[in-house]
């Protein structure tokens, strides 16, 4: 039901106190966990299936190792691609070992660190990523050259939301370059990725076409993108938008829009998908995604762009780490501007 927390959950009781308690214990102080055991809030599903396997539930809190900082997570972003490995539409490509955590996105604040850490120490507020399906929890292990901090001026939410977004969208604009007197198109154009790539396209001086439904046209233009209307007809609506002249394509939908680009007379090396491999394959567009640009040095950038308000993260809405349900529900109907962030 939506807005039913998934368990009773107050939150706040978690391993922190664990992490408090042995620095009392060094201090000489004393200082019992409330459980009497080292136990966090975490988002876990036991099989593949709809939104209804995901739950929060206790598990055992992660230990830092060497080069590794536990963090306090404030916000966690969420992704399709989460959703479609949990229902197990991508068990080939990254199958899930049960039971499964979630999530790669995270802001929040270092609380313990390990031995030989680098770049890092407790009381550090910074943004990153995992690639072990961890940050949607309470607390989350992650490697120190993972992390890059928070700069001042950029919102917990719109941290916790620029790892797969933003590297994604990074590595898609720089596949097809952008570069002045250039007409981009981009589907997807308002989506978590799609809102990203176009303000990154207009900032390369190029003249950027946005697909997107009407509700996001105004928000389009406000980045200084053409907004034009998916669905039938949108070739001849883009042709009337461009003069006939597209010379890349960005495509985060799929769905047709590889074909679409080859139509319009992009050349293949400058059309990207971030969701069409098997068209691109076949007509030998490219498919940079989060993976050709997955550092922190990236993150690092787009952060500092955002803190300044020069690129913005559109946040849809937040939902409490226990609304996990709900926050699936939304995304997956498919018409997200910007991105939906938990909130542990
Ligand atoms: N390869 C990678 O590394 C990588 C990384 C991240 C994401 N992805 C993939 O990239 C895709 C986009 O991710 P996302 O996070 O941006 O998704 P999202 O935030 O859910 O955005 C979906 C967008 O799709 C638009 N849309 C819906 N129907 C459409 C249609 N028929 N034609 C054109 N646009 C339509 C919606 O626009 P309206 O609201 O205007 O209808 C919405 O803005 C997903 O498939 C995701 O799995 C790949």
């Amino acid at each position: 039901m939506p807005g039913t927390p998934i368990l009773g959950y107050a939150g706040g009781i978690s391993c922190i106190s664990d992490v408090f308690a042995s620095r009392q214990a060094v201090q000489g102080l004393s200082q019992t966990n409330k459980r009497g055991d080292h136990l966090m809030k975490a988002v876990q599903f036991h099989d593949y299936g709809g939104i209804d396997v995901l739950r929060v539930e206790e598990v055992e809190c992660p230990v830092p190792g060497p080069g590794q900082a536990l963090v306090e997570v404030r916000s966690a972003a969420i992704q399709p691609g989460e959703a479609m490995i949990r229902k197990g539409a991508r068990h080939d490509r990254w199958p899930a070992t049960f039971p499964s955590g979630q999530g790669s996105d995270l802001a929040g604040v270092v609380v313990e660190v390990g031995p030989q850490v680098r770049g890092v120490a407790v009381g550090d507020e910074v943004l990153g990523f995992t690639h072990n399906r961890a940050s949607h929890a309470e607390f989350v292990v992650v490697d120190d050259v993972d992390l890059t901090s928070r700069p001042e001026g950029l919102s917990w939410d719109a941290a916790g939301s620029l790892y797969v977004a933003g590297t994604t969208a990074y590595a898609a604009v720089f596949a097809v370059e952008p570069a002045p007197g250039d007409t981009v198109v981009v589907s997807g154009a308002a989506g978590g990725v799609g809102s990203l790539v176009v303000q990154l396209a207009v900032r390369r001086g190029a003249t950027v076409i946005g697909l997107a439904s009407e509700p996001n046209h105004a928000w389009l233009k406000g980045r200084g993108v053409v907004p034009v209307e998916y669905g039938e007809g949108v070739a001849e609506r883009i042709r009337q938008a461009t003069g006939g002249n597209v010379e890349a394509f960005i495509d985060t939908f799929g769905d047709g829009y590889v074909e679409l680009a080859v139509e319009l007379g992009v050349r293949p090396e400058r059309i990207n998908t971030t969701r069409d491999w098997r068209t691109a394959a076949k007509v030998g567009a490219r498919t940079y995604g989060e993976g050709a640009a997955a550092c922190a040095v990236v993150l690092g950038e787009l952060a500092r762009l955002a803190a300044r308000g020069e690129l913005e993260v559109p946040i849809a809405r937040t939902y409490p780490l226990g609304q996990v349900r709900d926050a699936f529900r939304e995304l997956e109907h498919g018409h997200t501007h910007g991105k939906i962030v938990l909130r542990p």
